[in-house]
């Protein structure tokens, strides 16, 4: 590789004429370089009152939730408002065959009925500081990649001692634009997460997985969580004396909705894009990632609805294992879709040229970027024969739950060999407790059907160098049968059911290890591990380690050529603001999507007893007698609505809040056409949907009867006059 000479031509930058919708903007810079647009589409406030230090802002009601989603804070005591599908995870967790919350949902009518649940917890953003200087200080372009990061890993870790912050205080140092530039956040996170009041999934999940991605859109996809904290309204653990949180800032709450052309902007989490790839890049996503891991989540997903369809009890019990292997399944689908359609890989072909033909007019271009995108190209076709056995594995693997127990129980015979006795109990106690919780998820028939069928792909679509020699031999004892392999490996292993675990780890530490490394579950995992490490690992890594150093210098390179563009951070887990406007679109010829669903929708998708359109009784008759009090507009009840905001993963929970700052919807999802977003945002097809907040008011008041929870909101009018 051509050793590059980093020119800060202009220094990052970001100066530039903005452009609106696309983008996923820090908060703390909106007022330098947002705000003036903001308020040109419409916004009425100003950044300060979004991000503020000195006083309670916007950024002080919303909280990253669990670390895979966002929540908001909707009354001074602490209420939280997310996504049913994010709160999830302890709805089921809750939910026994008696006890379906899942079916029937769950209401607190007092704050003594609400559920703890140990390990959800919320992060707040206290500040964000630009510390890019210290941490690149001293790298210079010419240092290698390895003392380079080592030397940033210790600037880091200066800048964190360093660093003044409160004892209940964390101290988080991210990357930003392809690692060209640092920011510092001060975080607060409360570890007491209570649940609220979740509707039947028939309401929060309906349309289920048909319905995904996908507008129009009936789903009331929300739940509601509760923050405590100790009597000073500090971070603490769960405790019964904790006391509901009092927030800096809670968001209101304005049943006026939107119209075509309003102006709303989404705050949240959202995890992982990349905006700014080479289109080879592009091109394997289309032609080889994206089809290799939708091939292998088909065979996954028919075999797991096959089981549900049939089962109530495992219809509980993989209800969350199947929708989120489909989400993305289905997510990857609509991403080749809208960027065939966009033409996304031509752009981005004209984008380079033009890139090339301003690198070649200017010298101190030329001496820093010549070559860097033919080097780029290069690297992409180098790494892909491992990008694919990468792929194959980590969506084989942990498919298959008895390679996952394998995995856990391997950490159990490493800390025997690292700490003996003492790190071997430690570990076995702490793998057991956590084994235990996830057999209650799990079931035999299912892993070994998945197991037959998955290890049939793993085998056959990938080179043989890279599956394992283990697996290959035990196949052909069996005659090449999978099915006949998957049931003699089940009926041998011991790790995928409490009983037989117990008494394989009964025992001196040493018999026990040596009894699980003879399991034929674990033999088949740690193969499949090896072989991938030492066939795969290696060259994977070296070409990705050169990719990240590529795309470092072309993202800086694209901004110093680029000079008049609008360059934000690809999203990285990390708060942003998001904004633009509610806005109806056309994705195909001939077909218009409008803004806004109604009750209507919902009645008409109607389908009695279907595991995914079916409806509850109560809210059927709350329709037919139009009973939506004060939610409903003209004698109909909105649902859903869509906007042109630039969203992603992470941002399931978000709150869309309108040109006053006030809460208008909860955003879910995007429109399955524009899901490419998250590498190619285009305005004509690109869609976040939100669920109106008036139909989430409309389900809490009059379908739960939860008038506690509406008691302690505020409302208002756009004014921000109290209703
Ligand atoms: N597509 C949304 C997101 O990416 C919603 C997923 C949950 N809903 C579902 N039916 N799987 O998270
Ligand atoms: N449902 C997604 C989430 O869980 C949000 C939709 C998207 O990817 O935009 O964050």
């Amino acid at each position: 590789m051509k050793k590059y000479v980093l020119l800060f031509i202009v220094s990052i930058s970001i100066f530039f004429k903005g452009f609106a919708e696309e983008g996923m903007w820090l908060p703390q810079l909106l007022q330098s370089l947002n705000e003036k647009e903001m308020k040109r589409m419409g916004m009425k406030i100003n950044a300060s009152d979004i991000y503020n230090i000195s006083k309670g802002s916007l950024k002080d009601a919303i909280v990253s939730f669990g670390g895979f989603c966002t929540a908001e804070v909707i009354s001074d005591k602490g209420l939280l408002l997310t996504n049913h599908h994010c709160g999830f995870d302890a709805i089921q967790t809750h939910s026994s065959v008696q006890n379906n919350y899942i079916r029937d949902g769950f209401w607190a009518y007092n704050t003594g009925q609400e559920l703890k649940n140990p390990g959800l917890f919320a992060t707040f953003i206290i500040r964000i500081d630009d510390v890019t200087k210290a941490v690149l200080g001293g790298v210079s372009s010419s240092l290698p990649e390895k003392e380079r990061q080592s030397l940033i890993d210790k600037n880091i870790a200066a800048l964190k001692t360093m660093t003044k912050k409160e004892s209940y205080q964390d101290i988080l140092i991210r990357s930003f634009f392809e690692a060209n530039k640092y920011y510092l956040f001060i975080t607060e996170t409360y570890n007491d997460v209570r649940m609220v009041g979740a509707p039947p999934s028939s309401i929060g999940n309906f349309g289920k997985d048909t319905d995904n991605w996908m507008w129009p859109r009936h789903t009331g996809d929300f739940s509601m969580f509760r923050i405590y904290a100790d009597k000073n309204n500090k971070p603490a653990a769960y405790s019964p004396d904790n006391v509901p949180y009092k927030p800096k800032r809670s968001l209101n709450i304005s049943l006026d909705g939107v119209k075509e052309g309003d102006f709303t902007m989404v705050f949240g989490f959202p995890g992982r894009t990349n905006e700014y790839l080479h289109s080879s890049a592009i091109e394997q996503t289309v032609n080889v990632s994206d089809p290799a891991k939708i091939g292998i989540r088909t065979k996954a997903l028919n075999v797991i609805d096959g089981f549900m369809r049939k089962d109530e009890e495992i219809g509980i019990q993989y209800a969350k294992k199947y929708a989120s292997i489909s989400n993305a399944w289905k997510k990857w689908q609509g991403e080749i879709l809208g960027l065939t359609k966009s033409n996304a890989v031509t752009k981005r072909k004209e984008l380079e040229a033009n890139f090339e033909k301003i690198v070649m007019s200017k010298p101190e271009l030329n001496v820093a970027y010549m070559g860097l995108l033919k080097d780029l190209e290069k690297v992409y076709k180098d790494i892909e024969p491992y990008a694919y056995a990468r792929d194959y594995y980590s969506e084989i693997f942990p498919k298959i739950e008895l390679l996952m127990f394998a995995n856990q129980l391997k950490g159990v015979v490493n800390a025997f060999e690292k700490n003996g006795e003492a790190g071997y109990n430690l570990a076995k106690e702490k793998v057991v407790e956590r084994l235990e919780d996830q057999y209650k998820d799990y079931s035999a028939a299912v892993d070994e059907k998945l197991f037959s069928v998955l290890m049939e792909m793993y085998v056959k679509d990938q080179k043989d160098e890279y599956s394992s020699a283990y697996f290959k031999n035990l196949l052909k004892d069996n005659g090449g049968d999978y099915a006949k392999t998957a049931s003699s490996v089940y009926k041998q292993s011991k790790i995928y059911c409490m009983k037989d675990l117990q008494a394989l780890l009964s025992g001196n530490a040493k018999d026990v290890c040596d009894a699980i490394k003879k399991d034929i579950g674990y033999q088949i995992a740690m193969d499949m591990q090896e072989t991938f490490t030492n066939n795969v690992s290696e060259s994977l890594n070296g070409y990705q380690a050169t990719i990240n150093q590529l795309q470092r210098l072309y993202m800086q390179a694209q901004m110093d050529v680029f000079t008049k563009k609008a360059f934000y951070p690809d999203a990285n887990s990390t708060l942003r603001v998001t904004y633009g406007n509610a806005k109806t679109f056309q994705p195909r010829d001939g077909v218009k999507y409008d803004l806004h669903t109604y009750m209507e929708g919902v009645m008409e998708k109607y389908k009695p007893g279907d595991y995914e359109f079916d409806l509850p009784q109560k809210l059927i008759d709350l329709y037919n007698k139009k009973d939506f009090g004060r939610w409903g507009v003209k004698g109909k009840q909105p649902v859903c609505f869509i906007a042109a905001n630039h969203t992603t993963g992470g941002n399931s929970g978000s709150p869309a809040l309108d040109a006053y700052g006030n809460l208008v919807g909860l955003n879910f999802d995007r429109a399955w056409e524009g899901t490419m977003s998250d590498i190619n945002y285009d305005p004509s097809i690109c869609r976040n949907i939100m669920v109106d907040i008036r139909y989430v008011m409309f389900i809490v008041e009059k379908y739960a009867g939860a008038k506690n929870l509406i008691a302690e909101m505020k409302f208002v009018s756009k004014a921000g006059v109290k209703k």
